[in-house]
């Protein structure tokens, strides 16, 4: 993994962001794009530039059962709203958190991800080490599956909804093992509450107990981290 350390937040998405014009300018057609505060400083940065997405694609990682793009807490309308609304992509896929059959739309969704093959993937990271939605004790192979979410991952997104009960309870994510098919990893991470959780990524054992640690066997991972999330290593 290689580590670059920023001062803030601005700084990241800035470094970021040239990783990303980097790999266009190699070819990239096709970008992972993660939610959560993490991702605001780049794509603005994104949305600032003169480079066009119009030939790009994206994959989002996740989004929350029971809310569709008309919803302003769902993960299709952050990123309408953060970034493809501004800067049009070719195409631009989110789970459909409100298909009939979840189970299908799962099985849709990894056959996505495998016709467009993910040439940079940014992530974030919860406090539990969670990547996507994959919480604590999701199999490393894992594909896109309904997530449970937990009671730590709910409290922290809870900020985002009017009162905790209204923060949905499931996911639809890409697997640990769909993220990690995806030729390069940017993980971001900013901030004290993450500081652990960038620990037992980069020192700790390769373990179900923090998904992120999966990066560990992936050959191109970029870590950027302000100082306080790399307080602990
Ligand atoms: C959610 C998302 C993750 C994100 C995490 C951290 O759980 N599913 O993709 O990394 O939140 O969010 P934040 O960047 O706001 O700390």
């Amino acid at each position: 993994m290689e580590i670059i350390k920023v001062a803030n937040a601005e700084e990241g998405g800035k470094k970021a962001f040239e990783l990303i014009k980097a790999g266009m300018d190699n070819g990239a057609k096709v970008l992972g794009l993660a939610t959560g505060s993490t991702p605001e400083t780049l794509y603005k940065e994104m949305t600032a530039s003169d480079l066009d997405f119009s030939n790009m694609v994206s994959v989002n990682l996740d989004e929350y059962v029971g809310l569709g793009g008309e919803d302003d807490q769902s993960y299709r309308y952050f990123m309408n709203d953060q970034l493809f609304n501004k800067k049009p992509f070719k195409a631009t896929y989110v789970p459909n958190g409100k298909a009939a059959d979840l189970e299908a739309e799962c099985v849709h969704y990894e056959s996505i991800i495998d016709s467009n093959p993910i040439d940079i993937q940014i992530l974030g990271i919860g406090q539990n080490g969670h990547i996507g939605f994959n919480e604590p004790g999701t199999p490393l192979d894992s594909l896109t599956h309904v997530v449970e979410l937990t009671e730590s991952t709910i409290n922290a997104n809870k900020r985002n909804f009017e009162k905790v009960e209204d923060v949905p309870t499931r996911a639809v994510s890409m697997g640990i093992g769909s993220i990690m098919k995806g030729k390069k990893m940017i993980l971001i991470a900013y901030g004290e509450a993450k500081a652990d959780a960038v620990k037992g990524m980069i020192d700790g054992p390769v373990s179900v107990d923090l998904p992120a640690s999966a990066l560990q066997n992936h050959s191109d991972v970029v870590v950027i981290i302000d100082e306080a999330a790399a307080s602990k290593l």
